[in-house]
Formats: C-alpha cells, structure tokens, sequence
C-alpha cells in the first residue's frame, strides 16, 4: 500500500514538475523573446544607424525599406530607428546614443539648431559620417545631403499653379512643420516661384504636424477663416490626404483647385478620382539606397558627391505615374 502511495506521488510530482516546466519554456519565450532580433553588429562588414523622423510614417518605411535593402545586399548591419511620432529631441538624443555605440556611420535628417551641429561635429571627432536624407542641413559638417532639391521642389508646384489655374488665387499653405527644414524650403520655393504674379497670392500658412488629422483640422479652420481661399498646397506626405479630406467636411462649396506632395498610394488614389489636381513627386527608395552605397563608399576612404539630388517631378495623374515608375 505505502508502495502505492509513493508511486503514486512519484507521478504526480513528475507530473507537476514537468507540466511546470513546459510552461516556464513557454512564458519564458514569450517575455523574453524579442521579435526581429537583429543578429550582432560583428558578423557584418559595417555598422550604420538610420534614425528616421517618424518610424511610423509611410514615406519614412520607405526610406527605411530601400536602405534595409541595400545594406542586406552588401552585408551591412543597418540599425533603423526613431520616435513614433515625430520628436527632434529624441532624434538628437538618438543620434548621441549611436555616436557612443561607436556606429560605423549615421544617416539622419537634417536638423536646424546647434545642438544638431554639435553632434555632427562629435560624429566626425569619433571617425563617424554623418549623411543627411531627405532634409539637408548645409552648415553642419555633414558629408553628404542625399534628397530632393526642396526649394526646387517648391517652385515646381508654384509653376503648376500659375499654369494650372486663372484668375485670382488666394492660397493656403497646409505644411508638416514650420520648424522642418525641408518644410521651409519648400514654401519658400513656391513663394518665389508666384512672386511676380500678381493674382496669385498666399494667405495663411498653418501646421498639420505631419499627420492626416491635424491637415484636415488646419484646412478646416484656415478655410473657416479665409472663406476666399481657393487654392491649397500641402507641402509633407500627409498633408494632401488631410486635406481633401478638411475640403469634404464644407459641403456647399466649389472645391480648391489641389496640389499635394509625395505619392503615397493614397494621394494617387486621390488623384484617380480628381480630388487633387496634382501631386510633386520625391524618390525616396532613390534615399534610402543612395545613402547607404554613399555610407559605403565613405568606409572605403572614397570621395563622395556632398550634394545628391533625388529628383522631383509634378505628377498630376494615375497613368502619369505609372508610365514614370515603370
Ligand atoms: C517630407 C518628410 C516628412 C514627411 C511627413 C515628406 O514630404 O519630405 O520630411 O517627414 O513628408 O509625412
């Protein structure tokens, strides 16, 4: 009987220990397992950081996809990162956690103020590049400005607009970030572009803080505000989206004439159906895979172009923009 017993008790315990043990090796991967785990840096060639300004901003995971790309390509360990939401404090934090990793090189966004121009500065001391994508900070030691011409860019859609429309034309300028570099570059461009056409004028300038909300919200309230407003310009990748959006929500009304920027699907959806007229094209696959063969190109002591301009075009229909991506 007793034997019984302690067979019994053998088995259950074995029992309990094992069902135990299972669930430690379940849980235990599922706390600490961390999806995506980058293999270390030392089994590859190089070591770059990407430092986005918004990780979850669709023209951002383009940038970042393309340079995934590439550096996969060449056996290049690419770290990619940023704030979820856009937060140049962080990126500059970021950039100083990178240069104390010791990174082989930093691809970033251009920032205005010292702060930036100081990290620069410390990246080079520590033998690190700096290359800035999509928003150039020329006078910062940077290596080299990989993106669109922004200016340019701005003066392309200013152009459109002068061809495009007749009569007068009060303006509202829907931009991601009147602090953005890039943002500023692109109004100034524009506004030299209009600047000796006398109907042609812009009336208010008001922040979307790159997200498709606050562009329908500034729409809304700008044109609440200038019931004369009959042309708009969104000048960031959300901006445009928004504000067809902020132009449907005033029902009896006859629609501005629209330009956006970037061609997410979205925008050239928009474009299919005529509820923008037109849209500037940047390239940012071009970005993300320049700037990583540029990074590479700098470790092999290489003299690298400073200025590489992507490209911008004005894109005012679907078939437009398939025959140019294809
Ligand atoms: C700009 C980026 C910005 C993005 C926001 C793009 O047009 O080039 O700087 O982060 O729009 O959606």
């Amino acid at each position: 009987m007793e034997q019984k017993k302690k067979a019994v008790l053998y088995t259950g315990g074995g029992l309990l220990f094992g069902v135990c043990f299972l669930f430690m090796l379940y849980f235990g991967k599922e706390t600490f397992y961390v999806e995506g785990t980058e293999p270390t840096a030392q089994t590859y060639d190089y070591h770059f950081a990407l430092i986005t300004e918004e990780t979850g901003n669709a023209y951002w995971q383009m940038i970042e996809q393309s340079a995934k790309a590439t550096a996969a390509d060449h056996n290049i360990y690419l770290e990619s990162m940023g704030p979820r939401k856009a937060n140049p404090e962080e990126v500059l934090r970021t950039m100083d956690q990178m240069i104390a990793a010791n990174v082989d090189g930093i691809i970033t966004q251009g920032l205005p103020g010292p702060r930036f121009l100081d990290l620069v500065v410390k990246a080079n001391e520590h033998g690190i590049p700096v290359v800035t994508v999509d928003s150039d900070m020329p006078e910062s030691e940077r290596t080299a400005y990989i993106g669109t011409d922004n200016y340019e860019s701005g003066y392309l859609a200013g152009e459109e607009l002068i061809r495009e429309t007749k009569g007068k034309q009060s303006v509202g300028i829907i931009t991601g970030n009147v602090e953005s570099l890039n943002q500023q570059q692109r109004i100034k461009g524009f506004e030299e572009a209009i600047k000796n056409v006398e109907r042609i004028e812009v009336v208010d300038i008001k922040q979307s803080n790159i997200t498709e909300v606050g562009a329908a919200q500034a729409t809304y309230s700008m044109i609440k505000q200038h019931s004369n407003i009959n042309a708009l310009f969104g000048t960031s990748a959300l901006d445009g989206i928004g504000m067809v959006q902020g132009v449907e929500e005033m029902t009896v009304w006859e629609r501005p004439y629209m330009i956006a920027f970037d061609t997410l699907p979205e925008t050239i959806n928009l474009l299919e159906q005529e509820k923008l007229d037109a849209t500037i094209a940047q390239y940012p696959e071009e970005m993300g895979k320049q700037a990583i063969q540029t990074m590479r190109d700098l470790q092999s002591q290489a003299n690298v172009e400073p200025l590489q301009h992507t490209g911008t075009d004005v894109i005012r229909s679907v078939k437009q923009w398939e025959d140019h991506s294809s």
